[in-house]
């Protein structure tokens, strides 16, 4: 890397063009895109001897920073294009949390009917596109963490309702609790929910009172479910009485309350954030499963890990062989080797030409030998999920 000169004409960088914030894959280097290029981390990459050598570019030339602007603003085209598959449908639902959350910000009355429209869409592409919306639930951008979370508890809910084989009007309903779960956090100050430091014990009670606040709020809607008002209000007790706002224990807590307390956890532990790592969805995991049988019920624990996957859709793995796979879809009875879509070769440090799908619980070459961070491999796993399955 050390040898990149400004003039030299890159032929490859190694990763795809999702993964680098330039506009082509070939072109001359300046210095800036050397810079940049460094500051991806790659350890190598490709250059064609045959061509550069162009002086480099002038210094009133368009900054790199426009053909970033650019690239970006096609990917969002391209995503926004896409109407109707998993990605546009979270993103609607999304959008529909965000305006439901600003409207009670401003004392508005809120419209829970396009909430249940919300949840029945999701509950309609879960059911095609499982894996998709698993994995795509996962990613939050810097904007707004409450409503990007509290559309992945309403997805997790459903996922979770529908492995346990509850009726279908039953799943709809906790999707929309699930996504009216934090609905109390618009009558704390932001500053307060975004900030980075330790709370101080003032701030904490305040945070705390989003459950009481958010039930009084739904109790008095027209036409929403008490279940829904228990789960805003009770989302944050524990089986074992140490939860808040009221310490009830497992005796009070409706069967559809101690479920929402292991989805809260567990989405907030496993989201991968764009402004900073997540934990790995198996550190989640087994954090929760530490508090199986004490904060959350034990049987409810695993019945939801299985549902999940200990990796679950759109996990990195590192396999034995040298290769990075993204979990494609995990497999019930075989927690520990879901089907997976190779795609990076570790030896070579780049990814493969030809990526390709294993079901690992059917062969015994390959197996996944850890989870891995795929912030550090400038890989999207997300983007593999929707490619051709065996
Ligand atoms: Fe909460």
């Amino acid at each position: 890397m050390s040898e990149l000169r400004p003039g030299m004409h890159l032929a490859d960088l190694g990763v795809s063009w999702t993964q680098h914030p330039f506009l082509y894959n070939r072109f001359d280097l300046d210095r800036e895109s050397i810079e940049k290029i460094r500051k991806l981390g790659l350890t190598r990459v490709w250059i064609d001897a045959g061509k550069g050598g162009a002086a480099p570019p002038p210094a009133d030339a368009p900054a790199e920073d426009e053909h970033i602007a650019v690239a970006e603003e096609k990917l969002v085209a391209a995503e926004e294009e896409a109407a109707g598959t998993p990605g546009e449908i979270t993103r609607e639902a999304r959008q529909v949390i965000r305006n439901l959350l600003e409207d009670a910000r401003a004392g508005k009355a809120i419209e829970v009917k396009n909430v249940e429209e919300a949840s029945s869409e999701l509950a309609a592409a879960l059911a095609s596109d499982r894996n998709a919306m698993l994995a795509l639930g996962r990613i939050r951008s810097r904007d707004g963490y409450t409503y990007q979370h509290s559309v992945n508890t309403g997805v997790l809910f459903m996922a979770f309702a529908r492995h346990l084989q509850l009726p279908e009007a039953k799943v709809h309903l906790l999707g929309t609790a699930g996504m009216l779960h934090d609905i109390g956090k618009v009558f704390v100050p932001d500053h307060i929910l975004t900030k980075p430091a330790k709370l101080t014990d003032e701030e904490y009670k305040r945070i705390q009172t989003h459950t009481v606040k958010g039930g009084e709020l739904l109790r008095h809607t027209d036409g929403v479910n008490p279940i829904i008002v228990k789960i805003a209000e009770q989302h944050h007790e524990r089986v074992d009485g140490t939860g808040y706002p009221c310490r009830l224990a497992r005796k009070n807590l409706d069967l559809e309350v101690q479920i929402s307390s292991i989805i809260d956890v567990y989405d907030a532990l496993t989201a991968i954030r764009a402004y900073h790592k997540g934990r790995p969805p198996t550190e989640g995991l087994a954090m929760i499963m530490k508090n199986a049988g004490k904060a959350f019920d034990n049987k409810l624990t695993q019945l939801f890990i299985r549902c999940i996957g200990v990796y679950p859709p759109g996990s990195l793995v590192r396999l034995t062989g040298d290769r990075l796979a993204v979990v494609v879809e995990p497999r019930e009875a075989h927690p520990h080797q879901p089907l997976v879509r190779v795609i990076y070769d570790l030896k070579r440090e780049r990814e493969l030409d030809r990526p390709y799908t294993v079901d690992l619980s059917a062969q015994t070459d390959q197996k996944v030998v850890r989870h891995e961070d795929p912030e550090n491999w400038f890989i999207r796993p997300e983007h593999y999920l929707a490619e051709p399955r065996v």
